[in-house]
């Protein structure tokens, strides 16, 4: 008797061992593709960019800083990897480099699909949504009804709001949405919030398709319209989405501006989707452009804040501590023209590096500089060295190019090739007769996904008057980041090799003083 006990004893724990085992195995099946190492090792698949775990991803959505973490959310579709039904799909960093993938943070309802927007802290709780002394994070986005849009209504878009008082992990939608009702304008979307200081309100700016339209509110809740700005300023090559307002003061002075960001598509610099913005001022109501920008972004001119095809609808994040004091900008690393064919497997698409924007006094007149965050620095792993005399104008780069930063300063041409045994070759550089950088990817591999996707080089006038040219740039596995003359010009562009770039050398024809090379560690 005593033995059949033992034996059913020990049948009961196994049994409940292997239950408890299979339990463990479930979770971390459910977890796996969570920060887990394998799940980055695709094809194509940036190693320190931000990416989504799985499927589709566009806009960089609800970016706030709050309680050591910043936030991001982005346009997502977990059921495609083509564009769907939005959802706010969310990451948390610590740094802006290492980031923690999130469940999602706002699905459609019967309003509609979540479009982009952004996020807040309500740090006086004027909304009340505020609890234990705490103050709410508040969402604010647009919210696109699919069906008005099928039935060929046009007032399917409007803007919604929701709030978090667990840091962002789990939101509440506010039962009086929409809180701006559209008023019969067909593209009506993009949301971004800013508490304005002077005027002591908030002020809400999105885009109405050829121009923005200002709101002003003391609550979140109600707003009233107070302006608008952009008919007749700018290009207007394609539809207006993604604004951004902030003010900014003139590097090493105390001059003080505001800086308007504004994504269009298409219409941009070198085809399909691309970011201009306006400097001027802003008196708690409306925008008003700068006399000497006026110039340059009237009779459809525009000033582009990157003149790569791969950054688009980038904003910047909202609630950085004072002390801090940088405007940290990050784009969507792609462009409508090919974003949903691109070839990668279970995913689409990466962000651009985090970027501090500063304004600088340029000869052509007030400029947004583009800058990789100094977090970056973190990643740096083998320091390599190119050498630099070498009367055969073609140097070897000793870093393994496929995740690797390379800093340049020289006079004349120079051209950086990345290369590989599949005959693919990649050129980004500067070319001293045209006075331009290019960045060419009409050979860089797979391109018949799209025949929009390498027509020609893609070109930015060098705008700095210094005698030494700089390049400052990121390569990771697919995409490269050229901030040139400290920021003054930025490209940002994708590509796909058919096999990771593992060569790298540099072409010049001038001469080179410097260059650095570094390896980068990936983040996943
Ligand atoms: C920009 C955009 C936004 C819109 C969102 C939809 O890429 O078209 O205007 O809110 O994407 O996903």
């Amino acid at each position: 008797m005593a033995v059949i006990k033992y034996l059913c004893e020990i049948l009961f724990l196994t049994l409940i061992l292997t239950a408890c085992q299979n339990d463990k195995h479930r979770m971390a099946t459910q977890t796996k593709g969570l920060n887990s190492n394998k799940y980055f090792q695709e094809d194509h698949r940036p190693q320190f960019h931000f990416s989504p775990p799985q499927m589709w991803m566009n806009d960089p959505n609800g970016m706030v800083y709050f309680d050591g973490e910043y936030h991001l959310f982005y346009q997502f579709y977990p059921d495609s990897t083509v564009w769907g039904p939005m959802h706010w799909g969310h990451a948390v960093s610590e740094n802006l480099v290492h980031w923690q993938h999130l469940p999602i943070g706002l699905y459609p309802d019967s309003l509609g699909y979540i479009f982009s927007g952004s996020a807040v802290v309500d740090w006086n709780n004027t909304s009340g949504f505020g609890k234990n002394g705490e103050p709410p994070l508040i969402a604010v986005f647009t919210q696109h009804d699919p069906l008005g849009e099928k039935a060929g209504e046009i007032d399917f878009q409007y803007q919604s709001i929701a709030y978090s008082n667990d840091k962002g992990r789990t939101w509440i939608k506010f039962e009086g949405n929409p809180v701006i009702p559209n008023p019969g304008i067909k593209d009506f979307r993009d949301p971004k919030v800013i508490w304005d200081e002077n005027s002591r309100q908030w002020i809400m700016v999105f885009a109405a398709g050829d121009h923005l339209k200002f709101y002003g509110s003391a609550d979140l809740i109600k707003w009233t319209k107070l302006s608008e700005f952009g008919k007749e300023w700018g290009s207007h090559g394609g539809v207006w989405e993604c604004p951004d307002l902030f003010p900014i003061t003139v590097e090493d002075t105390e001059e003080k501006k505001w800086a308007l960001l504004l994504s269009i598509n298409p219409g941009g610099p070198n085809g399909g989707s691309g970011t201009q913005y306006f400097i001027g001022e802003f008196d708690g109501s409306s925008f008003l452009l700068d006399e000497g920008f006026a110039n340059d972004v009237s009779e459809e001119n525009a000033v582009w804040l990157d003149w790569g095809r791969d950054n688009y609808a980038g904003v910047t994040w909202s609630d950085i501590p004072k002390e801090d004091g940088r405007r940290i900008f990050m784009g969507w690393m792609s462009n409508w023209d090919y974003a949903q064919v691109v070839p990668t497997a279970n995913w689409r698409s990466a962000m651009t590096l985090p970027r501090e924007l500063v304004l600088e006094k340029t000869s052509e007149g007030l400029r947004l500089f583009s800058r990789p965050m100094r977090e970056l620095l973190a990643l740096r792993e083998n320091h390599g060295t190119v050498q630099t005399e070498n009367p055969s104008g073609s140097l070897e780069i000793g870093c393994h190019p496929a995740q690797m930063e390379l800093y340049l300063e020289f006079h004349g041409d120079l051209t950086v090739e990345l290369l590989n045994t599949k005959g693919d070759i990649y050129q980004v550089g500067y070319d001293a007769t045209a006075n331009e950088f290019f960045s060419d990817r009409t050979r860089s591999g797979k391109l018949d996904f799209s025949s929009a996707f390498a027509v020609k080089n893609h070109t930015a006038a060098r705008i700095s008057k210094n005698e030494l040219v700089s390049m400052h740039l990121f390569f990771d596995v697919a995409s490269v980041e050229l901030f040139a003359d400290g920021g003054a010009t930025a490209i940002t562009d994708v590509f796909f090799p058919n096999e990771a770039f593992n060569n790298a050398r540099l072409k010049y024809g001038g001469k080179i003083i410097k260059a650095d090379c570094y390896e980068l560690k990936g983040v996943w």
